[in-house]
């Protein structure tokens, strides 16, 4: 049986990092399920019906250009509230987690709906001020704090009060705060609780 590491938690909070530096250490695959949703969002932008692109999804799709914008992102969590899209992604996701030896998902739901069995469920989170100021030192487009700060809280508030599969921590899950960790702390932090449970098999 493959190995399923599951990384949920909100925008920003260091998910990415810690699951690619995490699929690099293990030699697991690794994938980003925000881009599902981003490139629904996409589609949607360009006059998609969501549900129907959701289906109609293919790998190809989350290598579009402009998947990590501003826009897209605030699209990808209008789509992400609707039942019939994350349905048309359950099994997507659920085949790659049971690819190879080893699989690292991260998103919003991964330990509690998408693999629930997943060996290893961790939660990262950061204040809401410290994912603004990391995603508009990323962002540099000219966008201000306040409106990055701003968009943190909307889609904060979206994620988890939507009523379909809502963001929250697995009752399982380790929870990793990274407000005063830097990326090497919280990546050791996360590979200690790997390490642990690959040993107790
Ligand atoms: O992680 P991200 O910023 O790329 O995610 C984009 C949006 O997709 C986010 O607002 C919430 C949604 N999402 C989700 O609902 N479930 C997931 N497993 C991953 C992302």
């Amino acid at each position: 049986m493959p190995f399923t590491v599951a990384i949920d938690g909100p925008a920003a909070a260091g998910k990415g990092t810690i699951s690619r530096a995490l699929a690099q250490r293990f030699g697991f695959s690794y994938l980003d399920t925000g881009l599902l949703y981003r490139a629904t969002g996409r589609k949607m932008l360009d006059g998609a019906q969501p549900v129907e692109a959701a289906r109609a999804l293919v790998p190809e799709d989350l290598d579009a250009p402009g998947l990590r914008s501003a826009e897209v992102a605030e699209a990808a969590s209008q789509v992400a509230a609707i039942a019939e899209v994350r349905d048309a992604l359950v099994a997507f996701q659920r085949r790659f987690a049971r690819l190879g030896e080893g699989a690292v998902l991260d998103g919003r739901d991964i330990g509690t709906v998408i693999c629930p069995e997943a060996e290893v469920k961790l939660f990262v989170t950061a204040a809401p001020e410290t994912r603004a100021r990391r995603r508009h030192a990323e962002l540099q487009d000219g966008t201000s704090f306040e409106d990055v700060l701003a968009d943190v809280h909307r889609r904060d508030a979206r994620d988890m009060g939507r009523s379909d599969a809502p963001l929250r921590p697995a009752d399982d899950a380790v929870q990793i705060d990274t407000t005063d960790l830097d990326i090497d702390a919280a990546v050791a932090r996360a590979a200690e609780i790997l390490n642990d449970a690959l040993a107790r098999g």
